[in-house]
């Protein structure tokens, strides 16, 4: 396949899912998704935290600078999925917060209510809510204020889905 369509096939299967996860989530029969939760990106000692838990428990698939792991967008191991970068390259910040607590708590195939071979450990019985909000707070924290601003519109229009 030439490189621009297959570039092109991937970035489409990769919203094609996005778009799917967010519908599962707003789904009003999914009891957690009634959670609220708010990173704490600009609490500075949440982000210190959120930076130890980080190395500790996500940098070895997510790169230490949070670049993922190299061939992310097109490489398939065993049928699954390498880890996308929590940057600005990587789509983390196209999810609402609620989204990325409840993929990381509780996992994707909990997230999509069926069998979804992947490689994203599930931390609900690893890591307590606190250090859960701490370190995906640590993520958003080191994102350029644009796409801070972006995702802060992506919680907004989210919110407002879901209470309408
Ligand atoms: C063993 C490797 C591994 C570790 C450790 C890991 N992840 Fe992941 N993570 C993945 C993979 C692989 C995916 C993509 C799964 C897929 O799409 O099939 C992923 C996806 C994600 C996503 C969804 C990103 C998106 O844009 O859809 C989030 C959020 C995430 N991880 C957060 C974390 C956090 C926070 C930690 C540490 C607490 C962590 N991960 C630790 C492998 C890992």
């Amino acid at each position: 396949m030439p490189k621009i369509v297959k570039q092109l096939t991937t970035s489409t299967v990769a919203i094609a899912i996005l778009s799917c996860l967010v519908s599962i989530a707003t789904g009003t029969t999914i009891a957690y998704s009634k959670q609220d939760v708010s990173l704490p990106y600009k609490d500075r000692a949440a982000i210190k935290l959120g930076q130890t838990i980080y190395k500790d428990n996500c940098a070895s698939c997510h790169g230490i600078n949070l670049e993922g792991q190299i061939g992310w967008q097109t490489e398939i191991v065993d049928g699954r999925r390498l880890a996308p970068p929590h940057d600005e390259t990587g789509h983390t910040w196209h999810h609402p917060d609620e989204l990325l607590y409840n993929m990381t708590k509780y996992g994707f195939e909990e997230m999509l209510g069926k069998k979804y071979p992947n490689n994203m450990p599930v931390y609900e019985d690893i890591l307590s809510d606190g250090e859960l909000l701490a370190v995906l707070g640590y993520i958003k924290s080191t994102w350029p204020e644009k796409i801070k601003a972006i995702h802060n519109e992506i919680n907004q229009s989210y919110a407002s889905n879901k209470n309408s």
